[in-house]
């Protein structure tokens, strides 16, 4: 039988990528240079299997490839609002993410970025480097305790809910969280967890204000100069979502003018290009999408990708099949 032809949109880790040249006739990307549309149209129209990542805009004109020869689109990622799932099922496409294996380590993500900008590390780490400390002193660089305050969720699912565990049994926070769709109530039992009745109850009782929708139109913006207005002036908001949740313009102006004390980002509006406002802001802390960076964690994502392709080439379901 001969090899799926398949096209890798960016470098993998180095172990999948090999997995990957012995079982299919594939075209990687060993530059890591992001494809342009039209390369992904030509791809599309070149190989039985494409698999791109989470800043790849697998869109309609993407879809629109003729003749369009693809099968199979495996997502790198968890996250799959850069994929038009409506123009892929209506060309017959299967598509698939890659849930479960990046939880834990985004989580951790949004618990490093909720301790960063609580405790200032990054403006102490900054004092450091440029050779201006002083010395301890009672009010040197005073923050904002953690251990004890209320985190509130926007979003129940797998993140949010690892997230819940670490900060409820790690620091002994009280948590709160709005979803449409809430986990069964055996699950929220483990972290006390307490629904409330809108994501604008999160938004004013919360200490610190944690991210977990997917991006996409419905959440576009969710949270913006009103909702930022809802919150309390001496909380924290953090995004280890999507970027384009939050608007912008509302965040840099609220964490300006103190609306909210501050914010940790690992995810921006318009990403890879950075508003450079925020690079004026102290109160910010800014990473460059890292929440599933881990060596293991790149590596268990690829081979669920795998996986997927497998089931797929087998004539099964794959696990993660979106459409
Ligand atoms: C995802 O998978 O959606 C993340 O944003 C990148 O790991």
């Amino acid at each position: 039988m001969s090899k799926l032809k398949v096209i890798v949109s960016r470098a993998w880790p180095k172990e999948v990528q090999a997995t990957l040249r012995e079982k299919y006739d594939v075209t990687l990307n060993e530059k890591d240079v992001a494809m342009t549309k039209d390369e992904m149209k030509e791809a599309l129209a070149n190989c039985d299997a494409f698999l791109p990542t989470v800043t790849d805009p697998v869109d309609a004109e993407v879809l629109s490839a003729e003749p369009l020869r693809a099968k199979f689109i495996g997502n790198f990622g968890v996250g799959f609002n850069h994929i038009d799932l409506d123009a892929a099922k209506a060309r017959g496409l299967t598509v698939t993410n890659t849930p479960e294996v990046l939880t834990d380590c985004t989580a951790d993500i949004a618990m490093t970025l909720m301790l960063t900008v609580a405790r200032r590390t990054s403006e102490g780490e900054r004092e450091l480097r440029s050779k201006s400390w002083t010395g301890w002193r009672p009010t040197h660089l005073l923050a904002t305790k953690v251990t004890g305050k209320t985190l509130g969720l926007i979003g129940m699912g797998r993140i949010a809910q690892a997230m819940a565990q670490r900060a409820h049994h790690g620091f002994g926070m009280k948590i709160i969280y709005s979803d449409p769709y809430p986990p069964p109530a055996e699950v929220i039992k483990k972290y006390n967890a307490k629904q409330v009745d809108s994501i604008d109850e999160v938004l004013t009782q919360s200490d610190f204000v944690s991210i977990h929708c997917p991006g996409g139109k419905d959440t576009y913006h969710l949270l913006n100069k009103d909702s930022l207005a809802k919150m309390k002036s001496s909380a924290f908001l953090i995004n280890s979502a999507r970027g384009d949740v939050i608007d912008n313009d509302a965040l840099i102006n609220a964490l300006k003018n103190g609306v909210i004390a501050g914010a940790g980002l690992d995810v921006f509006e318009g990403e890879p290009a950075l508003d450079e406002r925020f690079l004026e802001l102290e109160n910010a802390v800014l990473l460059p999408h890292l929440g599933s960076a881990t060596t293991e964690t790149r590596i268990a994502m690829g081979n669920r990708v795998l996986e997927n392709l497998a089931a797929f080439e087998a004539g099964e379901t794959p696990r993660d099949k979106l459409v």
